[in-house]
């Protein structure tokens, strides 16, 4: 028997009209909709859906080559690892453009549903579910490449409430492997770390995770795991706004963006002592739909001049909501992150938190001066602490032929 709010059979799965207008296309516009609609069709030795059945999310896949790498504006994936890899000593100019390549030609492969060049197990390339891969580059690759980089390209400054681990910090590659199959994403993980093994070694690799693809309806706000909805004001996918707080226009890295990763522990244990209005209090939203603590729906917008009866803020001035808006236009990230959940250490009886990750075309000039405001008040930082932190340029996309970074290697 089904469960309760459960049917079976066919009216259970998306139609394909609705993951067109949902998740897989949000914010990407009709021409962009019309080549994911082609890209539907499955690939030869892909899982053919019945007949009767709406297309499988195995099948779908989200374009590799364009202006901008995909993976940023495409609505996020369900699961995501994302590994900084730190480059071999003799890794020159040449060995550069031959491992970006390399990591290109296989990442265009895989994410359209064909198998990597050398695939040992070429089955599991079958189901894409909306691959994506997307590269960064560290301050140590483009210092080898004797070419001026973003000057944002460096660590960021130390901040208080950091507690930082190398095994979570820096890095000279970025590859973001993002999928709705967990599956998949381990696959093309491990043929894509195959490529670029006399290259490159492991530094540290992070898995994240979100609600599991058709359990929310598309386009849905995420909850991170305090079980706040996290995500609604950021720019949308598809507009100008979005445009201009993402891609930058600047040499080599014009179309491409800052990429801003953090691994930040949430202390669930101690979250756990916090009753629900001081839980409200401390992000400025409630938890029900993500409202502000002065609307009704999660996209009213804020009130900071509402006070109670008493003359408090309603939105209380140390809130996360209050700190992290800026009165600075500039200053405004794109995030899309994940969560990650451990193995508690002994005693505890969790591990867990969120892989924060920002898009901002100029990281001093956006993500700085935000992460500076919410270091020096923010009652979320008693239960959140910053344990990893990287920056990199993420170059353009490329067209069929390119790879990515030919802007900067070629
Ligand atoms: C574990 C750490 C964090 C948690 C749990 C968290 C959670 C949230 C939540 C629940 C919201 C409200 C809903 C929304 O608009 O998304 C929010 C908003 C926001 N957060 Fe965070 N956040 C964290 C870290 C950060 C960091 C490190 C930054 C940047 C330095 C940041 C920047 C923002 C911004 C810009 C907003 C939108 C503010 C606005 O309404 O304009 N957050 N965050």
């Amino acid at each position: 028997m089904a469960a309760p709010g459960m049917t079976r059979g066919r009216a259970a799965g998306p139609t394909r009209r609705q993951f067109l207008l949902g998740g897989a296309v949000a914010g990407v516009g009709a021409a962009t909709a019309i080549g994911i609609d082609l890209a539907l069709t499955p690939a030869p030795g892909a899982p053919q859906a019945e007949e009767a059945h709406a297309p499988l999310n195995g099948s779908a896949t989200v374009p590799f080559y364009g202006d901008h790498q995909a993976g940023i504006a495409t609505d996020a994936q369900a699961h995501a690892t994302f590994v900084g890899l730190d480059l071999r000593p003799d890794v020159d100019r040449d060995g550069l453009r031959r491992m970006m390549r390399l990591l290109t030609d296989d990442a265009a492969r895989l994410t359209q549903a064909a198998p990597a060049l050398a695939d040992s197990e070429p089955e599991l390339a079958v189901a894409p579910a909306r691959l994506t891969v997307t590269f960064g580059f560290g301050p140590g690759l483009v210092a080898r490449i004797a070419r001026p980089g973003p000057p944002w390209l460096r660590p960021l400054p130390a901040f208080a409430v950091d507690r930082l681990q190398p095994e979570f910090s820096d890095g000279d590659l970025l590859v973001q492997i993002a999928a709705d199959d967990p599956l998949t994403v381990a696959h093309a993980t491990r043929m894509l770390l195959k490529d670029v093994r006399s290259f490159t070694t492991v530094r540290w690799m992070q898995h994240g995770f979100r609600r599991a693809y058709a359990t929310m309806a598309p386009g849905t706000t995420m909850r991170n795991l305090f079980g706040q909805v996290d995500g609604t004001a950021n720019p949308k996918p598809g507009t100008s706004d979005f445009d201009t707080v993402v891609w930058s226009a600047d040499g080599w890295l014009a179309g491409g963006t800052g990429a801003v990763v953090r691994r930040i522990r949430m202390d669930l244990d101690t979250w756990d002592q916090l009753d629900r209005s001081g839980r409200e209090q401390s992000v400025g939203r409630t938890l029900s739909n993500g409202a502000p603590l002065t609307g009704q729906g999660e996209y009213d917008e804020p009130d900071f001049a509402a006070t109670t009866a008493t003359g408090f803020p309603v939105i209380p001035e140390f809130s996360h909501l209050r700190r992290a808006r800026s009165d600075n236009p500039a200053e405004r990230i794109f995030r899309r992150g994940y969560n990650y959940d451990q193995p508690p250490v002994a005693g505890q009886v969790s591990d867990s938190g969120l892989i924060f990750v920002s898009y901002q075309a100029d990281v001093d000039r956006q993500f700085t001066p935000l992460q500076k405001r919410l270091d020096e008040l923010d009652l979320l930082n008693k239960w959140t602490t910053p344990i990893g932190s990287a920056v990199f340029a993420i170059p353009p996309g490329c067209d069929s032929g390119g790879y990515v970074g030919e802007t900067l290697l070629a």
